[in-house]
């Protein structure tokens, strides 16, 4: 598309870079550094007047700076003469931070989609957030806003990874539209658990009237993995009841470390995509965002 550009931000240059070529527009890195006293510092590489300038940074690591990058690079793009300016964060941070759960507390998911809005971003894209007691982003960002999930993709690398009938399973209820689509697209059986949780980090998976796994390979996807608690937990019962293996997808895998300790702990494999980069990220998720654009 002519008068676009793609600007990489700090955690998110390769997939920019794909993005710019499946929508065969310009590319450019956004320069960043921090002064001694570690603030910020921003600036733009490429010229921005009268362009659609689509600025790609997920908020992790580094959640707060991340987010501050993010939010100096959309306003500097308007100052700079940008016709449009997109925030595609490809891993939303504060999402599940959706409530006041203590008296006094930030829902910091609203703040964040605020603070995005009246920097002057014109549109917003994410990839599959986590709805919770929102059910759409739409609740908390009054610009347009989309959240793409990576349904196709996970299911044909599902269709690489394992041979014959494949139950698909979801963790937790707020999983079940992507359980859903995937399982469709395999034309698989799908079961979703009901999944209570203690604390930040510890998780206790109860409940599974009707579970029949036995004999079968699961495919357990999540949204996002951090501690990989949940998928460890889910993965026991599975196979206390019966699965053959257990192979988990997850769209946003925070830690490196909970993978790993999720493949010392029973689960087959484990990947994710590469809305954040780690030796985990086997999935381009470039492709669903340039379609959601609509390019
Ligand atoms: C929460 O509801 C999410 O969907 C994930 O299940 C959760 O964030 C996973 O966290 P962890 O890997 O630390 O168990």
């Amino acid at each position: 598309m002519r008068n676009s550009v793609v600007v990489g931000c700090s955690n998110s240059k390769r997939l920019a870079r794909s993005l710019a070529k499946k929508l065969d527009v310009s590319y450019s890195d956004l320069f960043t550094d921090r002064f001694p006293d570690g603030e910020k510092r921003i600036r733009f590489n490429a010229r921005l007047e009268n362009k659609t300038v689509f600025l790609v940074q997920s908020l992790h690591p580094c959640p707060n700076g991340s987010l501050v990058e993010l939010v100096f690079a959309i306003e500097t793009a308007k100052e700079l003469g940008a016709f449009k300016v997109f925030a595609i964060v490809p891993y939303f941070a504060y999402a599940r931070q959706d409530f006041r759960f203590n008296p006094g507390e930030a829902v910091s998911n609203r703040i964040v989609a605020r603070m995005i809005e009246q920097a002057g971003a014109d549109g917003f894209i994410t990839v599959n957030t986590h709805l919770h007691r929102i059910k759409n982003l739409r609740e908390i960002f009054s610009i347009p806003s989309d959240d793409v999930l990576l349904s196709k993709e996970i299911a044909d690398y599902a269709k690489k990874k394992i041979k014959g009938k494949v139950l698909v399973v979801g963790p937790d209820w707020e999983s079940t539209p992507l359980v859903k689509e995937i399982a469709k697209l395999l034309h698989s059986d799908h079961y979703v658990f009901k999944k209570k949780r203690l604390s930040g980090t510890r998780v206790k998976s109860f409940e599974t009237p009707g579970l029949d796994c036995r004999g079968k390979s699961v495919l357990l996807v999540d949204d996002i993995a951090s501690t990989c608690n949940t998928l460890v937990s889910v993965t026991k019962i599975l196979k206390k009841n019966g699965a053959k293996k257990v192979d988990c997808v997850v769209t946003h895998l925070l830690e490196e470390g909970g993978a790993k300790k999720a493949l010392k702990n029973g689960v087959s494999s484990i990947v994710c995509s590469n809305t954040l980069e780690n030796k985990f990220s086997k999935m381009d998720a470039s492709g669903a965002i340039a379609q959601e654009i609509g390019f």
